[in-house]
């Protein structure tokens, strides 16, 4: 499979980088996750959930609630969040190359009419550290903005077996998700979109 690396804004987007293949094993995967630390829909700050359902695997998970962002060392129902799975470690050893490893393997599941507000990723404590970003499934409208909320942006079709490597000047631009196409990929059994995002945490 030939992957075509696109750069907007410093996001490098890495086209085609997991073959079929390697994304069903991946989806198999964060199916074992999401059965081991079942996904739950964030609070936002206002109090309302949040359209997408989030899990995690790793050290850390990310949770959302009325207290506002945070990484957390436990799933809300007590329990340690589980390993990161050696096929997602794989992507970001291979568009890395870092030494270090993520601490956190954020999931998010996005159904038929789920999307993602314009945010930046800001709850790390080192930003020199790359977030690295996975789809599976369906085909996600991804919004890339600039530093600082409001102003022009640019939108990106990203499909099933695409990772965004987020660095540099990228790291803390604002990005968001539209909405996804739902029906646009056959992977994952129940339909809709996963994301995963790998950070390093602490
Ligand atoms: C996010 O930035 O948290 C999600 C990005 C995506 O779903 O592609
Ligand atoms: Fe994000």
């Amino acid at each position: 499979m030939e992957t075509q690396v696109l750069e907007i804004r410093g996001f490098k987007v890495f086209r085609g980088a997991l073959d079929r293949d390697r994304q069903a094993a991946m989806a198999e995967d964060i199916r074992a996750v999401a059965g081991a630390a079942p996904p739950f829909s964030p609070l936002t700050p206002w109090g309302k959930p949040m359209s997408v359902r989030m899990t995690s695997a790793g050290r850390y998970g990310w949770y959302a609630d009325r207290r506002g962002y945070r990484y957390v060392p436990e799933h809300p129902d007590g329990q340690p969040w589980p390993p990161i799975p050696d096929s997602v470690l794989a992507v970001w050893d291979q568009v890395t190359g870092l030494e270090r490893r993520p601490d956190c393997c954020l999931v998010n599941h996005y159904g038929p009419k789920a999307r993602m507000g314009m945010h930046q990723d800001r709850d790390e404590a080192d930003f020199t550290w790359p977030v690295v970003s996975i789809s599976l499934g369906d085909d996600g409208l991804f919004r890339i903005g600039g530093d600082t909320r409001g102003g022009r942006t640019e939108s990106v079709w990203l499909q099933s077996g695409d990772v965004v490597v987020m660095g540099g000047e990228a790291r803390l631009k604002y990005h968001g998700l539209d909405r996804i196409r739902p029906g646009t990929s056959t992977l994952l059994p129940g339909g809709g979109r996963i994301n995963l995002t790998l950070r390093v945490v602490d």
